[in-house]
């Protein structure tokens, strides 16, 4: 999504500006602006596609000013132009917008009535053009800035500069997060403090309905009534992560490679490795729940989707999960003494947010398994389960995946013993397992890459690609095929391998590889059956299994990579790594951008 950065200095500002736009890269953008005020005049620059454009044009015509404003932009409404790029500018009024309008059409219409002329196709210039009417028709900054709040309707964080005030800059937030860095002497502002890192890690957040006026020396903080708010001044650890790539290529690589550092650490938040116990829940109470429900978007979908086999087999508690943006819409009857879990990397959701709202609403306890405790899925939930994995600059999910794994099944293990279905000694088995994993992802991302990289040579050359699994190598076919598409653009689908006969079956021929998961466990035969229904019609079999699995296949395959035997509940984490490398190497070999994928964001903070 779109990121934001403003500052209230007492220095000039466009470098700082723009380097702090950088660090937001990761949440995906298609053009890029700045603007400052010097010498009672407001000036930008802005460009389409990336940064270095932007840094280009302030190398031909530099931006003077100690304050001034940034964005990148993730196109919603208007074509990722230099015309449509914020930020906007109206009589002396500039704005940088994160969001939706959604009431814009009708603002517009009735400001064109008046005689209002716009410059963008954006949904975001309604705000510039509101705020200079207001202050025509005689209100000041702050009032016109108000009544603009409580005009537009829709999503957003918000940054506003005034021609005739170089001393502060106006924010608000409603929505997509916004961070208020302080300083010695400046002010900051950004979307998320990673933005604000190397300039303080003293933050505090806005929440939804607030409006800030920023100056050098503070900040006032109003609600949407107007009312002076006090919000917390924190010291955020996003500092601590200043995020580089190390000696890898790219983000994503470099986050693969740390899953068995992070992985470790999410689990040492959650099982005891002495006792082998999974630490019990501390605000929800798995023991008398009649139902769980999950929602999540994406990745945090497919973690989610694992976790219910996981719950429903070791707890014997239903689970009914979907999509964020299906869930609240099929009114499922949910009972206030079951619990929601919200899975969510960024924390920033809409769908997500949205359906953990709803559930609120019809009285459940919220839990929320995330990996930044600043956000706002945290902030909205009764219990907060962290992930641990660091920041995750890539777009595609690869730690965050694993570690909301590795979380899903301390829950499940500990929901188990809570109600009765887990034994002792069943919950020391499952625990030691757990306790492996780091070890043998360890050994697995040691050993593998050579097999991946020649396996994604001939993948590249490839238009589709089917992924099959059972049990919990469902969800995990489909987070292969999802990993696949949205970095390398090759067409690909996750199938459960039983529904193979009941239609993908006719796409199968030469040209289109599948790439069956299948370790050793209770579906392996079947699963052998359905490869053989493949290789009979000239398919062209990839065999991601394990020792016991290759010692037993008999098939024809293109390639097996075989991974160490391990229990069935640490499978999904060990069988992601093949599966997370065989998208990252395809996507290289191709030449995409493999950490901000084409019309991909980090975050949807929009729904
Ligand atoms: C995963 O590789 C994708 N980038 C995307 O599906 C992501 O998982 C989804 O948007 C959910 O994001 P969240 O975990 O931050 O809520």
């Amino acid at each position: 999504m779109c990121g934001i950065v403003g500052i209230v200095g007492n220095q000039p500002v466009s470098e700082r500006l723009v380097n702090a736009l950088r660090r937001l890269e990761y949440r995906g953008y298609d053009s890029a602006g700045v603007a400052t005020i010097e010498g009672g005049a407001l000036r930008r620059r802005r460009a389409e596609g990336k940064l270095v454009n932007l840094e280009t044009k302030l190398k031909e015509e530099p931006l003077p000013g100690a304050i001034g404003i940034a964005h990148t932009r993730w196109a919603t409404h208007g074509a990722p132009t230099e015309r449509n790029a914020h930020p906007h500018f109206t009589d002396g009024v500039a704005v940088v917008h994160n969001g939706i309008i959604e009431n814009f059409a009708e603002i517009k219409d009735e400001l064109i009535a008046t005689g209002a002329e716009f410059q963008t196709e954006t949904d975001t210039e309604v705000v510039a053009q509101l705020v200079a009417k207001y202050r025509r028709d005689g209100m000041g900054r702050w009032q016109a800035m108000h009544a603009m709040l409580k005009r537009v309707r829709g999503a957003y964080a918000l940054a506003v500069l005034f021609e005739d005030d170089p001393s502060t800059i106006m924010a608000a937030r409603n929505g997509p997060p916004l961070a208020i860095g302080h300083g010695n002497g400046e002010m900051f502002l950004g979307s998320d403090a990673i933005a604000l890192a190397p300039f303080t890690n003293e933050i505090t957040y806005l929440i939804d309905g607030d409006w800030a006026v920023i100056g050098t020396t503070g900040v006032h903080i109003f609600d949407i009534d107007g009312n002076i708010a006090t919000r917390p001044r924190q010291v955020s650890m996003a500092a601590a992560y200043l995020v580089d790539k190390g000696n890898h290529r790219h983000f994503m690589e470099k986050e693969i490679y740390e899953q068995p550092e992070v992985v470790a650490h999410a689990l040492g938040q959650y099982v005891n490795f002495i006792d082998n116990r999974a630490a019990p829940s501390s605000n929800i109470d798995f023991a008398k729940m009649p139902s769980l429900a999950i929602s999540a978007c994406g990745t945090a979908y497919l973690a989610g989707l694992i976790g219910k086999y996981w719950f429903e087999r070791y707890a014997r508690l239903p689970v009914e999960i979907d999509v964020a943006s299906e869930f609240r819409y099929r009114e499922i009857p949910l009972s206030p003494q079951s619990a929601a879990l919200f899975i969510s990397q960024s924390g920033e959701t809409a769908d997500t947010l949205a359906s953990l709202r709803y559930c609120k609403e019809h009285g459940l306890k919220i839990g929320a398994v995330v990996n930044t405790r600043e956000s706002t899925i945290a902030r909205e939930s009764d219990a907060v389960f962290p992930i641990l994995a660091g920041p995750e600059i890539g777009v595609a999910s690869t730690k965050a995946f694993t570690c909301q794994l590795a979380v899903l099944a301390a829950l499940a293990i500990g929901a188990g013993r809570a109600r009765g279905t887990v034994n002792e000694e069943e919950e020391q088995v499952l625990v030691r397992s757990l306790a492996e994993m780091p070890r043998i992802m360890g050994q697995v991302l040691n050993s593998i890459q050579p097999k991946i990289e020649l396996l994604s040579r001939e993948l590249s050359k490839c238009r589709d690609v089917l992924y099959l699994g059972r049990g919990t190598s469902f969800p995990l076919a489909m987070e292969g095929a999802l990993k696949l598409k949205e970095i390398s653009y090759i067409h690909a689908e996750g199938y459960a391998a039983g529904e193979l006969k009941h239609g993908p079956i006719a796409l199968i021929d030469e040209n289109m590889p599948v790439i069956v998961i299948a370790p050793h466990d209770r579906f392996f035969d079947k699963t052998v059956s359905n490869m053989q229904e493949v290789a009979a019609r000239g398919g062209r079999i990839i065999l991601i299994t394990d020792g016991r699995g290759a010692a037993v296949s008999k098939l024809d395959t293109m390639h097996t990579i075989v991974l160490p035997d391990v229990d069935e509940i640490i499978a999904p984490m060990i069988f992601s790594l093949p599966v997370q490398l065989l998208a990252y190497h395809t996507a290289v070999l191709l030449g995409a951008d493999v950490d901000q994928p084409r019309n991909l964001a980090k975050s949807v903070t929009v729904e």
